[in-house]
């Protein structure tokens, strides 16, 4: 049985780099000797262009996605869109319901920075001597995002706007189990990051979090607020493994883990569903770093972003573990190589500039020679 998936390019960067990621894909099957049955729908800008703006997210999208084991995500949004009304447009348009629909309330984005890329890191080299593996795992279709009720209005002749923040005993207990999982996975260190010294929701969090450590033993849990937990992010981001957190707090918290990792252009995620009866998950895999519309086009954009989100994709929802290994040691070869997209380049000796097409040959290059029974797999895991 071919694995099916559904392929959403989107905007901007989206197109150019999913085209390096399923020619990776294509020769990962081919060595692995399993099938993919792949279509290609309309996401984003590129759905609203091409149904005069009437959605971003064409119900022949959804239908096909829901035929998938899995979606393959570009990116959306851009300047073009950015001025219709709100609710159509890319980002919250397309997103915000295809997390929804599918139920992919696990959002796991790995933030991590090669020994080798330290130097593309903002925070002072030597803080992290030998760079820094942190897995956030935010929870992705509760809290302020989609609590009710939500709006505007008018009040004693003044407009006020209402957001609210509402979790679930079962929504926090689900993300907590993704989360512990995870680490047992890694190094067994989870940091649960809430702020119970201000919210309802962070304290049943932090109770809930408490109660589910009891069934994970081997894994060390800590708490911090997330004030505290952005400072020590930029200060100490060697020291974390796991973080889990909500919603909103994980949308910022990804954000700073991924500039500090030196490049968005490297970070994959994955949005997951509850795990199915096989150990497997439907999931929803994607670039961390957007569109990108200011390089969009110009063939220099880093695809790496993409191919790991191939790799993560091929680990959690197709079961394909060691084609899944063998991208992530093709993507680290090629950068042992000193082969830099421009996001990545400093000019230091053994670095060399490339292009989207080149770096992605060179990674099928090294696809090509890793042995199928290498084994391990590297971040992110
Ligand atoms: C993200 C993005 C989205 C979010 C936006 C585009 C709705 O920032 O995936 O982190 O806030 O979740
Ligand atoms: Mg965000």
């Amino acid at each position: 049985m071919p694995h099916t998936i559904t392929v959403l390019p989107g905007d901007g960067i989206g197109p150019e780099v999913m085209d390096l990621a399923l020619h990776v894909l294509d020769a990962a099957a081919a060595k692995f000797d399993f099938q993919i049955s792949r279509s290609t729908h309309l996401v984003g800008g590129a759905a609203l262009d091409a149904t005069q703006n009437e959605t971003p997210l064409p119900q022949e999208t959804i239908a096909a996605s829901e035929q998938a084991d899995a979606i393959l995500f570009g990116s959306v949004g851009g300047p073009k869109w950015e001025n219709l009304p709100p609710d159509i447009q890319p980002e919250r348009g397309a997103l915000l319901p295809l997390r929804k629909h599918f139920g992919l309330f696990a959002n796991l984005r790995p933030g991590s920075c090669h020994p080798s890329l330290t130097h593309a890191s903002p925070v002072k080299n030597e803080l992290i001597p030998n760079g820094f593996d942190v897995l956030c795992v935010r929870e992705l279709t509760g809290g302020i995002y989609f609590g009710t009720p939500k709006g505007r209005e008018e009040r004693n002749g003044e407009p006020v706007a209402f957001d609210t923040m509402v979790y679930k005993k079962s929504e926090i207990e689900n993300i907590l189990h993704v989360a512990f999982k995870a680490a047992q996975g890694r190094d067994k260190r989870l940091t649960s990051v809430d702020k119970a010294n201000v919210l309802a929701t962070s304290v049943l969090w932090r109770e809930t979090a408490n109660e589910i450590a009891a069934q994970y033993p081997d894994v060390t849990m800590d708490h911090l607020y997330v004030d505290n937990a952005a400072m020590q992010l930029v200060k100490r981001p060697d020291s974390f493994d796991v973080i889990v957190t909500e919603n909103l707090f994980g949308d910022i918290l990804s954000d700073e883990m991924a500039m500090i990792s030196g490049s968005l252009g490297m970070l994959p995620s994955a949005s997951l569903g509850n795990m199915k009866d096989d150990g497997l998950y439907f999931g929803m895999y994607e670039p961390s770093g957007g569109s990108a519309p200011d390089i969009a086009g110009k063939g220099i954009a880093n695809p790496i972003a993409q191919i790991l989100s191939v790799s993560m994709m091929l680990r959690y929802s197709l079961g394909e573990t060691a084609a899944a290994d063998a991208i992530d040691h093709a993507v680290q070869a090629t950068i042992d190589s000193g082969l830099r997209t421009g996001d990545l380049f400093t000019g230091a000796e053994g670095e060399s500039k490339v292009n989207t097409i080149e770096m992605g040959t060179a990674i099928l290059a090294h696809l090509d020679k890793v042995s199928p029974s290498r084994q391990g797999p590297l971040s992110p895991r």
